[in-house]
């Protein structure tokens, strides 16, 4: 039998991480991931597929490492001799990229510059090809130059996020044109899913229905309701990420539904589909608002559904109920917790984001 392929994940244990490694496991690749050391265990999102390491031939394998730290992804890659590398590490959330821009630009770009070299001395050094994909942003597109965005429109990000992935996809493209790697950016728009970071706005929306509907909470604390997105579902966009490394050439790829809601029509969505009315529970609290907003991004996933043959199969509708259905059984098992004399832990985070 050939060997398995190998894929090397940075940021395998956040959300898209979670869903490629496991998309990458029911494909028959050996999936190896870099993984923050923390004080507490930080693998939660990736504990159902973890195998232990003194199995024969684990499929699934960890790394020590951290994206600003150049030796530990090469150590990595000699590891792994990934025939593909997927850069998914970075401080994601927009808001805190305004608390913090520096280690927000270090993780995003110079993280990403440190993979690419990395990479790009790996194959001088083994002779090895390897295929290189990194997660662009559609929050590279900040104040929209037009709309829908697609892979021409230029990008005029707003935040230090944004700048940072900005850099980031410049440099893959870089490396591309000037090295022959075969590098991909997926500009990926919005994508959610149960197992969305707690203080993005669709989760912290459907955790507040949730506990709301059980009595565990009373109201939810939001900033700007007119705010848009084109929001779609994790487990369909990492199935893009990889098509694009399937292909005979490189390219970069807007991948989107193409509809766009607000935060208040996804609220309204989640709340009445769990018997409650958003606009009784919701309360406006500017410590959410950011210094530079992003009103409105919608994408054309044309060249995506054209050259990949790739489309999404949940709409925001199926996303809302799938979010609150699981955030429901979350707030269940929550008070039954409670409800046994158990202490909760405090809610992180959510005062800042
Ligand atoms: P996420 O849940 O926040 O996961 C981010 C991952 O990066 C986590 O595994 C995190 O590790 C890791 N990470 C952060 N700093 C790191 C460092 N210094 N060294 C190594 N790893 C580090 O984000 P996501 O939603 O899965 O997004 C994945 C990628 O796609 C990110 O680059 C994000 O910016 C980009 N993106 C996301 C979306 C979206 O809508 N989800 C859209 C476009 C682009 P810990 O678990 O230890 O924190
Ligand atoms: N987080 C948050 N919390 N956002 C809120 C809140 C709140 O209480 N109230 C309103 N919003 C608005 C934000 O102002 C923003 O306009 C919108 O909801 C979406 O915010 P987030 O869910 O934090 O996501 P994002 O669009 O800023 O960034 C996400 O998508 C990007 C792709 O466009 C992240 O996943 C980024 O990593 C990703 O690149």
């Amino acid at each position: 039998m050939p060997d398995a392929p190998r894929a090397l994940i940075s940021g395998i244990t956040g959300q898209d991480g979670s869903y490629l490694a496991e998309f990458l496991l029911a494909k028959g690749y050996e999936v190896h991931g870099v993984v923050r050391r923390a004080s507490l265990f930080n693998t939660g999102r990736i504990d159902h597929i973890y195998q232990d390491p003194h199995e024969p031939a684990p499929r699934l394998r960890l790394h020590y490492g951290d994206i600003t730290d150049v030796s530990s992804l090469r150590r990595a890659l000699a590891i792994a001799r990934p025939r593909e590398v997927y850069n998914l590490a970075a401080q994601s959330h927009v808001r805190v990229s305004f608390d913090l821009p520096i280690s927000t630009a270090e993780s995003i770009a110079m993280g990403t510059l440190n993979l690419l070299e990395a990479v790009r001395q790996h194959q001088q050094e083994t002779g090895d090809q390897v295929r290189f994909y990194q997660a662009s942003s559609s929050e590279q597109y900040g104040r929209v130059a037009e709309t829908p965005q697609r892979e021409t429109t230029p990008f005029r990000p707003r935040s230090p996020y944004a700048c940072a992935k900005v850099m980031a996809h410049d440099l893959t493209v870089n490396y591309r044109d000037a090295y022959g790697l075969f590098a991909c950016c997926g500009i990926l728009f919005n994508h959610e899913s149960p197992r969305r970071g707690e203080t993005f706005v669709t989760r912290k929306i459907t955790r507040a229905a949730g506990r709301i509907k059980l009595g565990l909470d009373r109201e939810v604390f939001l900033g700007n309701l007119d705010a848009k997105r084109d929001w779609g579902f994790a487990g369909d966009y990492v199935r893009a990420m990889w098509l694009m490394l399937q292909q005979d050439q490189p390219g970069d790829y807007v991948v989107a539904t193409g509809r766009s809601i607000s935060v208040r029509e996804f609220g309204q969505m989640v709340f009445a589909h769990l018997g409650l009315t958003f606009e009784d529970r919701v309360r406006f609290d500017a410590r959410y608002l950011r210094p530079a907003e992003v009103e409105t991004l919608q994408g054309d996933a044309s060249k995506a559904r054209t050259a990949l043959g790739w489309q999404p199969t949940t709409s925001v509708e199926d996303l809302a109920r799938l979010m609150g259905d699981a955030d429901l059984e979350l707030a269940r098992r929550e008070k039954t917790l409670r409800d046994a004399g158990h202490q909760m832990p405090a809610r992180e985070g959510h005062d800042q984001q």
